[in-house]
C-alpha cells in the first residue's frame, strides 16, 4: 500500500536542481524543474552512481559519471549509456511542503 510522505520544504531545492532523500531504505531524488517538482529513484540505472551531483537541464537529469540522461518527468532513459528507465514517484505540493507517494 502506498502513502504520501512529507519529504521536504519546497525551499530546500534550488531551481534546476535536485536533492537526495531517503525513506525506509529507498533512495529518491526530488527535483525542482521549470515544469514543477518530480521524484525518481536516485541511483543511475547504468551503474550504481548517485544522480545527486548530476546536472538538471530543463526536464532532464544528466548522470555525473558517464553522462547518461533521463527524462525527469517520465524517468525514461534518453541518452546512452543509460538504457533502463528510472522509477518515478508521484509528487504533490501542499503549502510549502513536498509530498512523495511511496
Ligand atoms: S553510471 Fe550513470 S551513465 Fe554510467
Amino acid at each position: 500500500m502506498s502513502s504520501w510522505i512529507d519529504a521536504c520544504a519546497t525551499t530546500e531545492i534550488d531551481e534546476e536542481d535536485l536533492i537526495s532523500w531517503e525513506h525506509e531504505g529507498q533512495k529518491i531524488a526530488i527535483y525542482n524543474t521549470e515544469e514543477g517538482f518530480f521524484a525518481t529513484s536516485l541511483m543511475c540505472t547504468h551503474e550504481e552512481q548517485s544522480l545527486e551531483d548530476g546536472m538538471v537541464i530543463d526536464c532532464v537529469i544528466e548522470c555525473p559519471l558517464h553522462g547518461g540522461r533521463f527524462d525527469i518527468c517520465t524517468g525514461k532513459a534518453v541518452s546512452a549509456p543509460a538504457t533502463v528507465d528510472l522509477v518515478t514517484y508521484p509528487v504533490k505540493v501542499e503549502g510549502d511542503r513536498i509530498f512523495v507517494q511511496i
